[in-house]
């Protein structure tokens, strides 16, 4: 009793990618050692973590909004501690103190393993120094969940897209050795986790002691891991050698998130991505031979600077013309410091948003064209709980990582299950379990 009344509690918020979601759980990790337990309130809380994200200008109006509304329970509360971490971390550093004083300390996201020693000092902490050792780090990892599990095989990105802030906010690219990863997961494996998912911000360029394919070829032999996803590839670096991976490892799923971007080849190369549109289409191509019923999501970015209405077009066509299962699209949003933030041609905020509506427009036609064709089919699925939508149904996904709800008991939760579809929606399917 005495013993709980005395334990110490924080509440992390993540803002952003499934890597700040997978380092909030890092940050769980070493501050359960430490002795605190997570609270969904912040007003239970004693330590609050904001764990930030600054992809685009909005996710960063968002955090400096909520981090504002913190500032009462602060008042009230001198003795509470307010950390702000990820990526706005990073990139602004010491200016977050001084702008929003109740801030006590500041740290990136290659600083994570400091956290319990800023836990220690009464003063203000700024950790945002670069730590290439951080691939050698094996911090402990609070996962809520017990059926899927995210791992990180790489940090940082040395791509440097033009609109891109991550290789400022990341660092460079290290790789984390592929006997850690694999001592990972099959510690996973033995506490009864059915998925993993592998995390880096360009996965696909994994190279330590083995590259890409060579750590799918182990993971895979892992007994008790059923399926292996991994985001996010590179186009670039989609090489034939993976593909054929992906096609005969039996544990990895049939699905990859290959950002595209952009459907015209000036604008790619404007961007600074690698490839032409007639090089994304190629590896498609070859993703479908090799793997006829694969799943392709991607990414796109609409109204891009000096983006003219052919090159616009062009991107309408390369929808139509892939026909993803999946699209995340989002407004181009200039990021101070990158190199398309001075670029010439910036589109207004109205033509934006009027192409990224018709992009998602298309799209949801295609994604619901796509989901009413598996109507009928019986797919396997991996359970994972309750539906977010309907709280009386559970939920799972297909290897192809679409999302199926269905009526089913407790009992369900971490099995494999055969369900046939009986109902297509756009962002999911309807399932009925069979023998
Ligand atoms: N590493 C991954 C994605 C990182 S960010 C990759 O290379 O694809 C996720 C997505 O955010 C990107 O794919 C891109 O579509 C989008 N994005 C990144 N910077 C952006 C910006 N400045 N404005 C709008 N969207 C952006
Ligand atoms: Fe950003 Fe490009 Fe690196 Fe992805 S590959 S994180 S878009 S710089
Ligand atoms: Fe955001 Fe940083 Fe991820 S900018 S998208 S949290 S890598």
């Amino acid at each position: 009793m005495l013993f709980s009344f005395m334990k110490k509690h924080v509440y992390i918020t993540t803002f952003g990618c499934q890597m700040n979601v997978h380092d909030s759980e890092k940050m769980a990790g070493i501050l359960e050692q430490e002795g605190y337990s997570l609270r969904d309130n912040p007003k239970d809380a004693d330590l609050i973590i904001f764990n930030t994200c600054s992809i685009r200008q909005k996710a960063e109006q968002k955090f400096y909004s909520e981090l504002g509304r913190i500032k009462s329970l602060k008042k009230r509360r001198p003795d509470l501690k307010i950390a702000v971490a990820g990526c706005i971390a990073q990139q602004q550093g010491r200016a977050i103190l001084k702008k929003v004083p109740h801030v006590d300390y500041v740290f990136g996201p290659q600083n994570i393993h400091m956290l319990s020693d800023m836990l220690r000092t009464n003063k203000d902490v700024v950790a945002v120094d670069d730590n290439p050792e951080i691939a050698e780090l094996d911090l402990p990892v609070s996962r809520k969940e017990g059926v899927r599990a995210w791992v990180s095989i790489m940090y940082g990105c040395n791509n440097f897209c033009s609109y891109c802030i991550v290789p400022y906010t990341r660092g460079r690219e290290r790789s984390r050795p592929s006997e850690n990863i694999y001592r990972e997961v099959a510690g996973l494996a033995s506490n009864g986790f059915k998925e993993v998912t592998l995390l880096g911000q360009n996965v696909n360029s994994y190279r330590s002691d083995v590259d890409f394919s060579g750590l799918l070829k182990k993971i895979n032999s892992i007994e008790g891991i059923d399926r292996i996803r991994f985001v996010t590839s590179h186009p670039h670096d989609l090489s034939d050698d993976l593909i054929i991976s992906m096609k005969e490892l039996d544990r990895v799923c049939e699905h990859i998130h290959l950002p595209l971007q952009s459907g015209s080849s000036r604008i790619l190369e404007l961007m600074n991505r690698g490839y032409t549109y007639e090089d994304y289409r190629r590896k498609v191509e070859r993703l479908k031979d090799a793997i006829p019923h694969i799943s392709i999501t991607t990414d796109i970015i609409a109204g891009f600077h000096g983006e003219t209405d052919n090159d616009y077009m062009a991107t309408i066509n390369a929808v139509n013309d892939i026909e993803f299962d999946g699209i995340f699209a989002f407004k181009f949003s200039p990021r101070p410091g990158t190199r398309a933030a001075n670029m010439e041609g910036q589109l207004s905020d109205e033509i934006k948003s009027e192409r990224l509506s018709e992009i998602l427009e298309i799209q949801d036609k295609i994604s619901f064209m796509k989901n009413e064709a598996l109507r009928g089919s019986v797919q396997e699925i991996l359970v994972e709980g309750v539906s977010e939508t309907d709280k009386g149904k559970l939920t799972g996904r297909t290897r192809t990582n679409k999302i199926v709800n269905f009526r089913g008991t407790d009992v369900h939760v971490g099995q494999m299950l055969y369900v046939e579809i009986v109902e297509a929606r756009r962002h999911s399917l309807e399932g009925r379990p069979v023998r």
